[in-house]
């Protein structure tokens, strides 16, 4: 650990010199931050002062196994000292393992995988291929891509353009990509179709994307890509007849369906996919996050035989490639955070851990009016703020909602950021009940506080 001083004097040059993601330093100097962490295990993390922390959404939703397996570490060193990289047009033995080893654990005949490093690589990739099997096949008008209003698909110049979040305005970065189409989604508690429950709004919004199809030439619609539960919206559970109609629709029109398992997969939602709660094969899937827990940057796009094998012979292959895709250290690690998961059963602890933290959170639903939802499914679980349970309206900016949380849960010892009146909570998958415990207290306390401020009683 640095000295109290080393410190003080590390954080002062962050904020002189690193341009940290979704931050400003000026705010930053303000709020005393950043936090610089030199360690962690499980859910808890400490920093260069010496606190102790639970890191309530582990990274961004993503160190699936927690902190501070050294197993991981052995297997990246190992193959680090053994073979660091690959000379051109070469692949090595543990980015071959970790290829089999996902199509034997995804759904299907999902079966071929293109591995980058992180999410938004991942479903630009998942875009090229949707177009370039369209044009494989002759099918050439099909360019334009379906997302839905509030998600998120990641940040780079292409996906960037996918769903929309009105808390990541994107005006900086305008001309829009060409053929972008905006479906619903379908939240029940605010259903824009008035839709009143999870079953009625999931079979409105589907219906709705099919009308948007059928309005814009389905014959130039090139893919539809959704995640099975969207995070920024707070993690809405779409009504069983959701995923299957999407299916449906993606197949009666020709369009390629991707499934963005980036948050979803690798056991968040209690099931090692989140397609398999509703039983559904993408022909595309995209995957990050807790493939390899964040230990080190991997993500993959996994393909269908049926789209993949129109990229054989040497005339179409494709042309894409990234300096990292194939990284045999992140390979070696994913295997070692795979086998993790599998051997601790961290998929059954995700449903049962996360039945019981959503039912601690209903029960404080109960206590707190300010709490107009709470819904997710696993370890992917949200609570909405809302001044008016009836009205379902939020609160004005004035009273700066999101600002006065993030100031008591880290009072409380949370690394818990709110940028809205949604709480999205994410932790490792190897939370236990007395931990859920922990948080749910100081959950309770805060919202009782925050409600005495915002005076709702
Ligand atoms: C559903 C989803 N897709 C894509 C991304 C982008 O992934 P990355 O940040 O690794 O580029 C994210 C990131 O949070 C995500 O949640």
């Amino acid at each position: 650990m640095v000295l109290t001083n080393e410190g003080e004097q590390l954080r002062r040059k962050s904020l002189e010199f690193l341009w940290m993601q979704n931050r400003d330093w000026v705010s930053m100097a303000e709020e005393g931050d950043p936090l610089i962490i030199e360690g962690g295990k499980g859910l808890r993390v400490t920093d260069s002062q010496g606190n102790s922390w639970i890191d309530v959404n582990g990274g961004y939703n993503s160190v699936n196994i927690g902190y501070g397996r050294t197993e991981i570490a052995s297997a990246a060193y190992d193959q680090m000292v053994r073979m660091p990289y690959f000379p051109q047009s070469t692949t090595t033995v543990p980015t071959i393992q970790l290829a089999k080893k996902l199509a034997e654990i995804t759904p299907g005949d999902l079966s071929r995988s293109f591995p980058v490093s992180g999410g938004s690589e991942a479903n630009e990739t998942a875009l090229k291929i949707a177009r370039a099997y369209h044009r494989r096949r002759n099918d050439n008008k099909r360019y334009k891509v379906v997302s839905r209003k509030g998600s998120y698909h990641g940040t780079t110049g292409g996906v960037l353009w996918l769903g929309s979040n009105p808390a990541s305005p994107r005006g900086d970065f305008e001309p829009e990509y060409p053929g972008m189409l905006y479906g619903p989604q379908p939240n029940s508690y605010r259903c824009e179709l008035g839709g009143t429950t999870p079953s009625e709004c999931a079979y409105r919004c589907a219906k709705a994307i099919e009308q948007l199809i059928l309005d814009n030439d389905p014959d130039t619609i090139a893919a539809l890509i959704a995640e099975p539960i969207a995070v920024p919206l707070g993690s809405p559970v779409p009504g069983e007849e959701y995923w299957p109609m999407l299916r449906d629709i993606c197949d009666r029109y020709g369009i390629v369906l991707i499934a963005d398992e980036v948050i979803c997969g690798f056991g968040r939602t209690g099931k090692m996919f989140a397609s398999e709660h509703w039983g559904v094969v993408p022909d595309i899937m995209t995957v990050a996050k807790g493939i390899i827990s964040s230990y080190l940057p991997l993500a993959a796009t996994v393909v269908s035989e049926r789209i993949a094998s129109q990229f054989a012979g040497e005339e179409n292959y494709l042309r894409h490639v990234f300096t990292s895709s194939g990284h045999p250290v992140s390979a070696a690690a994913a295997l070692k955070n795979i086998e993790i998961i599998e051997k601790e059963n961290l998929v059954d602890n995700a449903a049962k851990v996360g039945e019981y933290f959503k039912n601690q959170l209903m029960e404080l639903k109960e206590n707190h009016k300010i709490i107009g939802d709470v819904r997710g499914l696993g370890l992917l679980l949200s609570i909405e703020l809302v001044s008016d349970r009836r009205t379902k309206m939020g609160f004005p900016k004035e009273l700066k909602v999101a600002e006065r949380l993030n100031q008591k849960f880290r009072e409380n010892g949370l690394i818990f950021r709110v940028g809205s009146e949604i709480l999205n909570i994410g932790p490792p998958l190897c939370i236990t009940t007395s931990e859920v415990d922990e948080i749910v207290s100081v959950l309770d306390r805060s919202l009782g506080e925050l409600s005495t401020e915002v005076h709702l009683k």
